[in-house]
């Protein structure tokens, strides 16, 4: 399967979302990447249901609600009710990782677990099976425009590994500071989805970067 690229919306311009779905709605663009901040768990608020749920009607792309939110527990089942394809919540922010992720399943949503770069990968091991998707933070959550981690890569390629030495099917997605400068790079380790925010609704040109995020690495041998 070739990689997907996922626009995050946090870096559109608010004034004008839905001309800026109907953007990504265009473009080559898989999924449409939603995040969810509670000045708690990081330190700024994004947007909350109401706006989600608007976005989620407007999108055609598969919506994928990042939450950064303590105690995600407490929200499942509302954000599960804008039929997102993939719904992630943060390891840190929660006691109880496997029951969320059967609470999002329980809703018949693909579950996602987001790591903070601090979190080794090794602490998903033993829910893996059980998770979709896994969201490895390459930059500190809670903004957007900040600077690529790269230790991240050394994680994708440790995950990727033990991802296919167990046959299973989950995606890394990658999520801050990633653009045209790394997306090779970040591909070559192992990923499957390029969350991009700045580098494409900042770009002089977004339909443009996108289709070049989504060909970058084509042709190339993934494993
Ligand atoms: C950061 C968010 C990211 C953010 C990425 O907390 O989770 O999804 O929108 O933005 P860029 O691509 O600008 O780093
Ligand atoms: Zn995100």
């Amino acid at each position: 399967m070739s990689h997907l690229v996922a626009p995050s919306i946090l870096a559109a311009n608010f004034n004008r979302l839905e001309e800026d779905i109907a953007m990504v709605n265009a473009s080559q663009a898989d999924w449409l990447h939603v995040d969810v901040m509670d000045g708690v768990f990081v330190p700024n608020i994004s947007f909350g249901q109401p706006v989600v749920k608007a976005m989620a009607a407007t999108c055609q792309k598969v919506v994928d609600i990042h939450l950064m939110i303590t105690q995600p527990e407490r929200f499942i089942e509302q954000f599960a009710e804008f039929s997102p394809g993939y719904l992630s919540f943060h390891i840190e922010a929660t006691h109880h990782a496997h029951r969320v992720c059967q609470q999002i399943k329980a809703c018949g949503i693909k579950a996602g677990v987001a790591l903070n770069p601090h979190t080794p990968v090794t602490q998903l091991y033993d829910i893996l099976e059980d998770v979709d998707l896994v969201v490895l933070m390459s930059v500190n959550p809670g903004f957007g425009g900040q600077k690529f981690i790269y230790r991240t890569l050394e994680k994708i390629t440790t995950l990727k590994e033990e991802i296919i030495s167990r046959n299973l099917d989950t995606l890394i997605e990658i999520d801050g500071g990633v653009g045209l400068h790394n997306a090779e790079k970040i591909l070559e380790a192992g990923a499957n989805v390029l969350v991009a925010g700045s580098s494409v609704f900042k770009s002089e040109n977004p339909t443009e970067t996108i289709e070049r995020l989504k060909n970058t690495g084509i042709g190339k041998l993934q494993f």
